[in-house]
């Protein structure tokens, strides 16, 4: 607990998957070394989904679900609801007023998102976007956090975040808002069932929600050696999805499995079935946790409540430094 203060946050966008899950496995360590506050931001799902809102509060309910089935626990670190946390916008808001336009502007991944978006037919030529990286730095800054579990691609908006915090000191004589540093934990990159980026929109993720029908269904979609016909053939592990999953998940038996493959000993339904048997056993307790949860929704919306009540506390006391400093 005294290693200092922590925010992290996910936009909440679509059911999270088992390739979320070592991400959400590494807060609940963080839980107990640091002050967490983990946001579900859901103004940072507008900047890109405003044409879509009637989505918002059925997402935010299943990413609640999601992070308590993998074990964040509302006890230690208060989770809750961007926008029920007023002080975030305000920090954004004040922030904006010494924000150099060019700094948004340069920021890789704006240019690359707007790109994108742009040619799959989308406009995020809003303030909203643009902003982005300044409101995630408001979240960051408003608990004036010293660290941020967050991915590599993550890094430059923390740098910008960095960079605020600076300008906040210089012009106002005040060093109030710590510079924040990454935490970076090594995720292996888990491949969807195709082979492609495991991602909902493709449907080739395993989500973490997946009941034993569900999953046995994706892993008998998961590409293996097209070179394989027949179960003598000799297989080329290195080339099969199914082996990569099992060098992740399933440590015990991979030897085993991979020398079988190679000397065409095991076919592949067979190894698949039990690849579904190990990831059923790793997500049957988070289905039961959700299970748990889902038929409680007063005691949810209890969680959220209580929350963000600590968040704002947390996060009023900030304001009213910066206030202060502002003199405003
Ligand atoms: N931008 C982050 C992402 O897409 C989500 C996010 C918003 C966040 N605010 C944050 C992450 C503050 C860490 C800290 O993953």
């Amino acid at each position: 607990m005294d290693k200092g203060t922590i925010f992290s946050g996910m936009r909440p966008t679509g059911r999270l998957h088992i390739g979320h899950l070592s991400v959400l496995e590494n807060w609940v360590k963080l839980q107990d070394e640091y002050k967490c506050y983990f946001g579900i931001v859901d103004w940072h799902a507008l900047t890109t989904s405003f044409d879509a809102t009637e989505e918002i509060q059925g997402n935010i309910r299943q990413m609640l679900l999601d992070w308590l089935s993998a074990g964040l626990d509302p006890e230690k670190s208060p989770i809750f609801v961007q926008s029920s946390v007023k002080e975030h916008g305000e920090l954004h808001l004040l922030l904006s007023m010494i924000t150099p336009l060019s700094w948004l502007e340069r920021i890789p991944t704006y240019k690359d998102q707007l790109q994108q978006l742009g040619s799959q037919g989308k406009d995020i030529s809003t303030y909203g976007f643009l902003g982005y990286p300044l409101l995630m730095a408001a979240d960051i800054l408003v608990y004036r956090a010293n660290a941020v579990p967050v991915g590599e691609d993550q890094l430059p908006h923390l740098e910008f975040t960095r960079e605020i915090a600076r300008r906040f000191h210089h012009l106002f004589g005040q060093e109030i808002l710590p510079e924040p540093q990454a935490i970076l934990a090594k995720v292996a990159m888990l491949p969807g069932v195709d082979g492609r980026k495991m991602s909902k929109s493709y449907n080739n993720d395993i989500p973490l929600s997946a009941t034993p029908e569900e999953i046995w269904q994706k892993v008998q979609m998961m590409v293996t050696d097209p070179a394989r016909i027949k179960k003598s053939d000799p297989g080329h592990p290195d080339v099969c999805i199914v082996h990569t999953y099992q060098n992740i998940y399933n440590t015990d038996e991979v030897e085993e499995l991979r020398e079988n493959c190679c000397q065409g000993k095991i076919g592949c339904v067979e190894c698949k079935k039990r690849l579904a048997a190990i990831l059923d056993k790793k997500l049957a307790p988070l289905r039961e946790k959700r299970a748990y949860y889902a038929e409680k929704p007063e005691l949810l919306q209890e969680i959220l409540e209580t929350s963000s009540e600590k968040a704002r506390a947390a996060a009023g006391e900030t304001m009213e430094l910066v206030r202060s400093a502002m003199h405003i």
